[in-house]
């Protein structure tokens, strides 16, 4: 064998599966099922950054939440793959010189490789008030369109726990979503379910004209991710 690492992004860690160190079972068990995924593959062929992105294709051919013209605010953006599906669809880069010209702005605490055609806040906690500030001054109309969440903390493996910080996060972005979302936006979020997702639930629905509950085929069949898509902010 030859001496090399195969860097992998699951669930956009990233994992490094080392071949000349002796893997464990579950290491195996996760390897084997990295390299049967069709969703891996297809992220390969088609150039993006985590095999994520096809829960945002998936989600947008059928709601058409993205649009050329739209700006969009992408939380929890690195490696960068739903930004890269965000920056086709709005048209970021004119690339359709007929249609309008969207906006895409990325945050995440990790660093994030540029992207041509969005901006991004790196090394930025979106519950900082700071960050806040920043994403304001860096968004042309003052607002977005739309907000996407794949955010996720660092898992704990303790499943309440998780559930919990995840809807902490979510929750903060209806705040967020006071001062950055226009009227009729949209907020895409993602979640682990558990006890408390009926109070984010409740609180879409308070902001939000429609809430549906998302459970994209590529999600993957063990994990307990789902999304909530509300849509047409009430605003104030
Ligand atoms: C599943 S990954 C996102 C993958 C991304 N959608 C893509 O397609 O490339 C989740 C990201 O959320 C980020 N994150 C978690 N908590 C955050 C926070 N408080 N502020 C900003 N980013 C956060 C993590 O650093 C991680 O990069
Ligand atoms: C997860 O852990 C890594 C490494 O310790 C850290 O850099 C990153 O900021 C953490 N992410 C979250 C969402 O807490």
């Amino acid at each position: 064998t030859s001496n090399y690492f195969l860097h992998l992004h699951c669930r956009c860690l990233h994992t490094t599966v080392g071949f000349l160190k002796k893997k464990t079972a579950t290491e195996n068990w996760w390897l084997e099922r990295h390299l049967k995924d069709p969703f891996v593959k297809a992220t390969k062929q088609q150039n993006y950054r985590c095999r994520s992105a096809f829960k945002l294709l998936e989600i947008d051919d059928k709601f058409h939440i993205l649009r050329p013209g739209l700006s969009v605010l992408d939380c929890g953006a690195a490696p960068g793959a739903w930004s890269q599906v965000a920056v086709e669809k709005v048209n970021a880069l004119g690339t359709d010189p007929s249609a309008p010209t969207g906006f895409v702005l990325g945050v995440d605490l990790m660093r994030i490789s540029p992207l041509e055609g969005a901006v991004f806040l790196p090394e930025a906690d979106i519950t900082d008030p700071n960050t806040l500030r920043a994403i304001q001054s860096l968004l042309p109309a003052g607002k977005v369109d739309a907000i996407l969440s794949d955010m996720a903390p660092n898992a704990t493996g303790i499943k309440d726990l998780d559930h919990q910080k995840l809807i902490s996060l979510c929750l903060g972005l209806v705040n967020l979503a006071q001062s950055i979302l226009k009227p009729k936006g949209t907020l895409l979020c993602k979640f682990w379910d558990g006890h408390e997702s009926r109070v984010l639930q409740n609180r879409l629905k308070e902001q939000f004209r429609e809430v549906k509950t998302l459970k994209p085929q590529a999600s993957r069949k063990d994990s307990s991710e789902s999304y909530f898509l509300a849509r047409l902010y009430k605003g104030k």
